[in-house]
């Protein structure tokens, strides 16, 4: 049985959110061509994930005796978000575009399951090593410009930071699925969720 974790950052509702839609068409997809298969819906805007703050970087660091209270509730809010990343076998996750980066509910997720010793180790020669491995993830975006597949330099920071962080955790087989064009007219913005739904229709053949 497959297990698709999805994360959806978008903080538009269903019914507008590009980026939502295009998941659930991912999903739905995906779903399709492994029957069975479970999926955890993981909304980051309606529920978001506290800031990583002090108490879940020194409580990391102790043994769990020595944990404050204050530590062990953090360490078990980040613990609960990595056993779930574990679980899964493939990620859907919505990474709009706002303000050339995605929303920060996403990045409170990724600080939370970014933790060395846990999720990633470096090594004497300072070389990362990813210790959530064996993982498919598929990043769909969706944005009001046209950035077809640039990256940060052209201002791009929120599909190509999803990207370097998940590398950081050994998640490398990424495919990203975008919409451009969304705050153009309505012809331009329907050929943008089309590019995006046929990128979708390659990655996971009916
Ligand atoms: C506050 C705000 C900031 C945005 N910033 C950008 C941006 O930096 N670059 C861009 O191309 N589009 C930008 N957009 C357009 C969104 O990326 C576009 O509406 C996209 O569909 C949002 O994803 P969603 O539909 O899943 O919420 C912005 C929209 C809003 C409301």
């Amino acid at each position: 049985m497959l297990r698709i974790l999805a994360l959806h950052s978008s903080p538009r509702p269903a019914e507008v959110s590009i980026s939502r839609r295009l998941s659930t068409e991912l999903i739905v997809q995906i779903a399709r061509a492994h029957p069975g298969a479970a999926v955890i819906q993981r909304d980051l805007a309606a529920e978001a994930p506290p800031h990583v703050g002090a108490a879940l970087l020194a409580g990391v660091r102790k043994p769990e005796l020595d944990r404050s209270a204050e530590e062990a509730a953090a360490v078990a809010i980040s613990a609960e978000m990595i056993e779930q990343l574990d679980w899964a076998d493939v990620l859907v996750i919505g990474a709009p575009m706002y303000n050339f980066g995605f929303p920060s509910v996403l990045k409170t997720w990724i600080d939370n399951v970014s933790i060395p010793g846990r999720t990633f180790r470096y090594d004497r020669d300072g070389n990362a090593h990813g210790l959530v491995t064996g993982k498919r993830a598929y990043v769909v975006t969706s944005r009001g410009g046209d950035y077809g597949t640039t990256g940060a330099e052209a201002g791009n920071f929120a599909d190509s930071h999803v990207r370097v962080a998940l590398a950081l955790l050994g998640i490398v087989d990424l495919h990203v699925v975008a919409a451009d064009w969304q705050a153009l007219h309505p012809e331009a913005r329907r050929d943008g969720y089309d590019v995006a739904s046929r990128r979708i229709s390659e990655l996971v053949p009916a």
